[in-house]
C-alpha cells in the first residue's frame, strides 16, 4: 500500500500489526514521550492518513501542515474533541474513533471511583501509607453506603449503561438524563427513568458523567448545578474534564454544597486544579478509563482497521463524520 500513514503516538503493537499485515506502510512514533507540537506539525507533512491520540490537537494548523492529500484522521480514542471535526468535514477528511472497545474498562473505573469516593478508600490508604496511627472503631472513617441510593447517569450511551449495570449489581438504583430517550428495553433492563438534568441532580446520591464533550456540554456542571445537587451527593467524571467547571466544583466542595468527587479527567489535563489536590473528599486518577493492556490493544487495532479500510478505499468501521 503506498498511502503514507503517520502514527502520532506510541500505540500498542497490535495496531501496528494490523497496518503491517494489510501492507500499509506506516511511520510509527516509537518514543514514550509524546510528540511536541513542533514534531507533530513536522511529522504530519505529506501524510494521507493520521492515526492520532486524544492528546494530539488536530486543528486547522495541523490539517494545513499535513497538506491537501490528507484523507483521514483516525483517532485511537472514543472521544474526538481533540479534532476539529467541522474543519475536517469541510475538507472532505474522514474522522474515525474507537467506540465499543473501551466500554467495560471505562465503566470499571467509574464504579471504582464511586466506591473509592463514597467509602473513602484513597483516604484510608493514605492513612496506612503515611503510618498515621489508627485503630478500628465503630465511628472510624465512616463512608456513605451506596445500597438503595440513586446513581444519576448523565449520558446514557454504552459506557453509561455499562456503569449502570455494575452499579445495580452493587444495589444502586438508576436514573439518567440524555438528549434522546434510551431504548425501552434498556430502560426496562436497568429499571430506570429519564429525568431532566435538574431533576437528576436534585435527586441523585451519586452523579456520574458519561456524555461526550462538545460545545453544548462545556461546563454542563457548574455553580448552579452543584447548588441543585444534594449536600450528601458525590460527583464522578470519567468522560472529559471540561464538562465540569473545576473552579465551581472546588467552590462547591469548599462550601459543602456536595459531599465529594471522583475524577479521572480534568479541565486542563494533565494539570489538576490546586484546590482539589489536598482535599480528602476527592479521589483523583490520571485518566485511566481505558488503561488496560487488553483495551489499549483493542483501541489500537480498531484505529488501525479504520485506517486500513480507508487506505484500501473501503468504509471505515467507526466513522464520526
Ligand atoms: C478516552 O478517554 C477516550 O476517549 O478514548
Amino acid at each position: 500500500m503506498t498511502l503514507r500513514v503517520v502514527v502520532t503516538g506510541n500505540i500498542p503493537q497490535a495496531g501496528l500489526d494490523v497496518l503491517a499485515s494489510a501492507g500499509v506502510a506506516a511511520e510509527p512514533w516509537t518514543s514514550n514521550v509524546a510528540m511536541s507540537r513542533e514534531q507533530l506539525l513536522k511529522s504530519v507533512q505529506g501524510a494521507e492518513i493520521l492515526l492520532t491520540l486524544l492528546t494530539d490537537k488536530i486543528d486547522i494548523e495541523v490539517l494545513d501542515a499535513a497538506g491537501p492529500q490528507l484523507k483521514a484522521v483516525c483517532n485511537v480514542a472514543i472521544g474526538y474533541n481533540n479534532i476539529d471535526v467541522d474543519a475536517c468535514t469541510k475538507r472532505g477528511i474522514i474522522v474515525t474513533n474507537t467506540p465499543g472497545v473501551l466500554t467495560e474498562a471505562t465503566a470499571d473505573i467509574a464504579v471504582a471511583l464511586i466506591l473509592m469516593v463514597t467509602r473513602r478508600l484513597a483516604e484510608g490508604e493514605r492513612v496506612i501509607r503515611s503510618q498515621t496511627p489508627w485503630q478500628w472503631g465503630m465511628h472510624y472513617m465512616l463512608g456513605s453506603g451506596i445500597q438503595l441510593k440513586q446513581l444519576g447517569i448523565i449520558g446514557m450511551g454504552a459506557i453509561g449503561a455499562a456503569t449502570a449495570r455494575r452499579a445495580r449489581a452493587c444495589g444502586m438504583t438508576i436514573a439518567y438524563t440524555n438528549r434522546r430517550k434510551a431504548p425501552i428495553e434498556l430502560e426496562r433492563e436497568l429499571e430506570m427513568e429519564q429525568l431532566s438534568l435538574d431533576e437528576l441532580l436534585a435527586t441523585s446520591d451519586v452523579v456520574s458523567v458519561h456524555c461526550p464533550f462538545n460545545d453544548s456540554t462545556f461546563h454542563l456542571l457548574g455553580k448552579s448545578q452543584f447548588a441543585t445537587m444534594k449536600t450528601s451527593a458525590f460527583l464522578v467524571n470519567t468522560a472529559r474534564g471540561p464538562i465540569v467547571d473545576e473552579d465551581a466544583l472546588v467552590a462547591a466542595l469548599e462550601s459543602g454544597e456536595i459531599a465529594g468527587a471522583g475524577l479521572d479527567v480534568f479541565e486542563h489535563e494533565p494539570m489538576v486544579h490546586r484546590g482539589l489536590l489536598n482535599r480528602d473528599d476527592v479521589v483523583l486518577l490520571p485518566h485511566l478509563g481505558s488503561a488496560t493492556t487488553e483495551t489499549r490493544s483493542a483501541m489500537a487495532r480498531l484505529g488501525a482497521k479504520n485506517a486500513v479500510a480507508i487506505a484500501t478505499g473501503g468504509e471505515p468501521i467507526t466513522r464520526v463524520n
